[in-house]
């Protein structure tokens, strides 16, 4: 029979960037009782506006501040009594891993150690039923799979290839490493492709939103049939929420959507509901702004998670379907005017869009 743990006073790490802000907004909705510090450092990725229509701002507080800052993590953890710890901060971007690896080994290897050496202290002597450390991560841990490669279940032999995979597998090591010499009461998913509402556009299906919109060129790196698996975020944050209140301690679990289009594949459906959203655009039809760049160093070919372990043990399945996710992202994003526009409009960004396209030959911003 497993055990419902009741959430109270959660603190959410990264609760200001894409993920994050959707689990703040979904788990206020979901559970009237709980409360939560939301901690993030506000990098480039993070944003008060990605938190603007909570459904109940009271039951949320936001902390401006660094996950590697121990002294406020100690506070935090002591002031509010957590009893659950959702981890999500990080540096998330593969390509920026690859031109700066070193923010990411200090916010998602020092940035999760210091978290977790701080919930062992804060819960010393506490129930171990009583409190939670969920660590969110990534399929990329597993590495690239061959396109007939099984499906990977949990407990698979990782084998990160960029920056960013190798320091989420640092980090993994490091949580489960917690439960076994310290007996943290610790979960983790890896999870596949997130998308939706709040995505920074760097990331493909937002980016090639906001470059169709403006006619500009679609950036599809090398051949464009890498394979990966579309996880809409609210699905994402259900599955978290089932783990955090029913999952065992120290077990892992796979989430994911359950497709696997190419990328060549996944644009083409973008741009046929850019066509059918904009009958009067200029740049119809957007497939023609296809552009097929130099690819990116070392870029896996697939990940393919099975995820029947959170179905069998929890009841976990996906609610969204691509087709469907894919319109109601589109046109979150073809709404977004003024949140789009000071990111999109912003030195930084277009610093971003220069230095990681400039020299992948046509399709340069
Ligand atoms: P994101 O880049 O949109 O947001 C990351 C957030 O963390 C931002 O708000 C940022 O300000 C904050 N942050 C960064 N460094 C920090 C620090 N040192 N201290 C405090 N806050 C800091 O990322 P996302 O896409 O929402 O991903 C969230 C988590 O989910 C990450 O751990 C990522 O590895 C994991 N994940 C993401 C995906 C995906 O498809 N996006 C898939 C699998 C796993
Ligand atoms: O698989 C889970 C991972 O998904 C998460 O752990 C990461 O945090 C998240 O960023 C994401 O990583 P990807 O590298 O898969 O996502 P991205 O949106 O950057 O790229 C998706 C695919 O599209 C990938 O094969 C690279 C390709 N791509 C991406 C961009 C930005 C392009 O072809 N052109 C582009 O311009």
């Amino acid at each position: 029979m497993v055990k419902i743990r009741v959430l109270q006073r959660v603190l959410v790490t990264g609760g200001a960037g894409f993920i994050g802000s959707n689990f703040v907004r979904h788990l206020l909705a979901a559970r009237p009782a709980v409360t939560i510090v939301d901690l993030d450092a506000l990098t480039y990725a993070g944003s008060r506006e990605n938190l603007r229509d909570l459904p109940d701002p009271d039951r949320h507080q936001f902390v401006h501040g660094d996950i590697t800052d121990r002294a406020l993590v100690d506070r935090l953890l002591a002031e509010h009594a957590i009893d659950t710890i959702v981890h999500f901060a990080a540096e998330s971007h593969v390509d920026r891993s690859i031109t700066g690896p070193g923010a990411f080994v200090q916010t998602n290897v020092v940035g999760t150690f210091t978290l977790l050496d701080a919930a062992r202290a804060a819960w010393r002597g506490r129930d171990p039923g009583g409190v939670r450390f969920h660590h969110v991560s990534t399929d990329e841990v597993y590495g690239s799979l061959a396109p007939d490669a099984a499906p990977v279940a949990e407990g698979a032999a990782y084998a990160p290839r960029s920056p960013y995979a190798a320091s989420k597998a640092a980090s993994d090591h490091l949580v489960r490493a917690y439960a076994t010499t310290y007996g943290l009461p610790v979960t983790i998913s890896n999870c596949s492709n997130n998308y939706g509402p709040y995505q920074f556009p760097e990331k493909l299906i937002p980016l090639m939103i906001v470059n169709g919109v403006l006619g500009k060129p679609l950036p599809v790196y090398g051949d464009g049939l890498q394979v990966r698996d579309w996880l809409h975020v609210d699905d994402h944050c259900a599955a978290i929420v089932a783990i955090v209140e029913r999952g065992r301690p120290g077990a892992t679990y796979h989430v994911g959507g359950g497709n696997q289009p190419t990328n060549l594949e996944l644009v083409g459906r973008l741009c046929a509901l850019l066509d059918a959203r904009l009958p009067a655009s200029p740049h119809r039809p957007h497939a023609g702004l296809i552009t097929h760049v130099v690819d990116r160093p070392g870029h896996d070919r697939r990940y393919d998670l099975d995820c029947g372990l959170i179905e069998r043990e929890l009841g976990w399945r996906p609610r969204h379907d691509l087709a469907t996710g894919l319109a109601a992202t589109v046109d979150w994003y073809l709404a977004a005017g003024a949140w789009l526009a000071a990111i999109r409009d912003s030195d930084d960004f277009r610093r971003w869009l220069t230095l990681n396209y400039a020299d992948r030959g046509a399709g340069a911003p």
